[in-house]
């Protein structure tokens, strides 16, 4: 993708592949060529559920809203009603087509040519692989898992997807967002010589936390305040430090890490129940056989410097993807990046129709898996204290997988009777080792 990639542009080349597909179909795929009106369902239907559905249904504008699910009927609701002023005649969703609970996804999916994958992570290898299996096109937003066996499921989705002939589309959006896709380039094109090294930074305030209600199981109420509960949020380094690690994945052109260790803990997240079980900071190395090193740190307290930022150093300078930096070692700025006005939220959905109907499959599968593992391996390391090899990581055997999806179900993590959640502590396991103040 050039710096000049404007949504013209996009709209150009689409009408020239689309012009130019006949579109070939074969057993499994869904066809599509310009006139095709293609059906889209919605699973997960909170902020960036929401958020993708209306690029969804601004990037291409044969598309329409058939079906949508939530672990909660009235989000599944509100997603609706929010659009349908909107995308009025697009949005044609009948009461019969609003779902809920928490394998809404086998209700959504059989409607829809198009899912959009946008709920809790923990549960995404589950919905993904009944789509894909199923034959549909899929936008998966991230992280793709929480655990290791979840990323083990999810590469074997992105095969059946690639067999399939169906596009799976991720939602690390800085793959297509032109000002860091054009960084990535400069850095693999040599711009800082060699790589050698990265600071990975998400260091950030603390995010949202929600109540539990009247009634709550403890299942419902930790899928309610899902960020706060490993299982399903993977911890925050999973679910919003993927955005940092990918980036240094995709300057290694998507070679992983032959090893990870680090460090970590809860400082501000102290013991009460709407933390839930996760850190609120982890310090974790990536390290390459080469000799090739990343440094990641990632935090979620309040009151301290934030900044999220990938400097990838190379033996001749370093490059700051994010503000579209580049500097030699004697300190002096070599390319100063001008910033440009795209929104890498609709241009993936663009991408993605672009492919639909132009018979061009994308399948993001290899790298969505692995970036989400860089993240699951870091927890492991700072969890347990143990240093790990990626291939051990990834064969971990270790299940966050609750006793079954309905909300009688148990959680991975269970409540000791005085509301307290098991914390992992290196070298220790997991321990009720903080004491609840207040
Ligand atoms: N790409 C990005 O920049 C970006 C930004 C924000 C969020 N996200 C990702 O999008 C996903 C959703 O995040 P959010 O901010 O919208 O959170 P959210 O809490 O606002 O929405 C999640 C929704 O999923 C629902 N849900 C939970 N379990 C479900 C299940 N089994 N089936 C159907 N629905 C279920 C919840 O009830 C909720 O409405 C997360 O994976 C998050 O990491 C990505």
């Amino acid at each position: 993708m050039s710096k000049n990639y404007s949504r013209r542009d996009f709209i150009k080349s689409s009408a020239m592949s689309t012009a130019a597909a006949s579109v070939l179909m074969t057993a499994g795929r869904v066809h599509a060529n310009e006139n095709n009106t293609l059906k889209v369902g919605l699973i997960g239907c909170g902020g960036r559920g929401r958020g993708a559905l209306a690029n969804t249904l601004e990037a291409d504008p044969n598309t329409e809203l058939v079906a949508v699910g939530d672990a909660f009927r009235e989000n599944a609701e509100a997603a609706v009603e929010g659009l349908a002023e909107q995308f009025a005649n697009r949005v044609k969703v009948t009461p019969d087509r609003i779902f809920d609970g928490i394998e809404c996804y086998k209700q959504v999916v059989p409607l829809c040519d198009v899912v959009l994958l946008c709920e809790t992570p923990g549960f995404r290898p589950r919905s993904l692989r009944f789509a894909v299996e199923s034959g549909k096109h899929v936008f998966c937003e991230k992280p793709v898992a929480a655990d290791a066996a979840g990323i083990r499921s999810v590469m074997e989705s992105a095969e059946i997807a690639r067999k399939n002939g169906t596009s799976l589309v991720s939602g690390l959006c800085r793959r297509y967002h032109p000002d860091t896709v054009e960084m990535v380039n400069r850095v693999k094109d040599g711009e800082i010589g060699n790589v050698v090294s990265g600071r990975l930074l998400y260091l950030t305030s603390q995010p949202w936390k929600r109540a539990r209600r009247e009634g709550d199981t403890e299942m419902k109420y930790q899928v309610r305040n899902w960020y706060n509960y490993a299982w399903l949020s993977g911890d925050f380094n999973v679910e919003q430090h993927v955005h940092t690690l990918d980036k240094a994945l995709w300057v290694m052109n998507n070679v992983v890490p032959d090893a990870v260790f680090g460090l970590g803990g809860r400082m501000q997240r102290i013991q009460q129940p709407a933390n839930g079980d996760i850190y609120d900071s982890m310090a974790t190395c990536f390290e390459y056989n080469s000799g090739i090193a990343f440094y990641s740190y990632c935090r979620q307290q309040n009151n301290c410097w934030s900044k999220v930022e990938a400097i990838i150093s190379g033996s001749e300078g370093t490059a700051e993807l994010m503000a579209g930096v580049i500097r030699d070692y004697n300190g002096n700025v070599v390319y100063q990046q001008e910033k440009g006005p795209y929104d890498m939220y609709l241009i993936e959905h663009q991408k993605m129709y672009e492919a639909i109907r132009g018979g061009n499959v994308i399948n993001n599968g290899d790298y969505m898996a692995k970036a989400t593992m860089m993240g699951i391996a870091a927890r492991m390391t700072c969890y347990t204290g143990a240093r790990l090899s990626w291939a051990d990581a990834l064969a971990s055997e270790e299940s966050m997988a609750p006793t079954g999806y309905t909300w009688d179900d148990s959680p991975w993590s269970l409540p000791d009777d005085k509301g307290r959640y098991l914390i992992s502590v290196p070298g220790e396991g997991r321990v009720y080792h903080q004491i609840i103040r207040d």
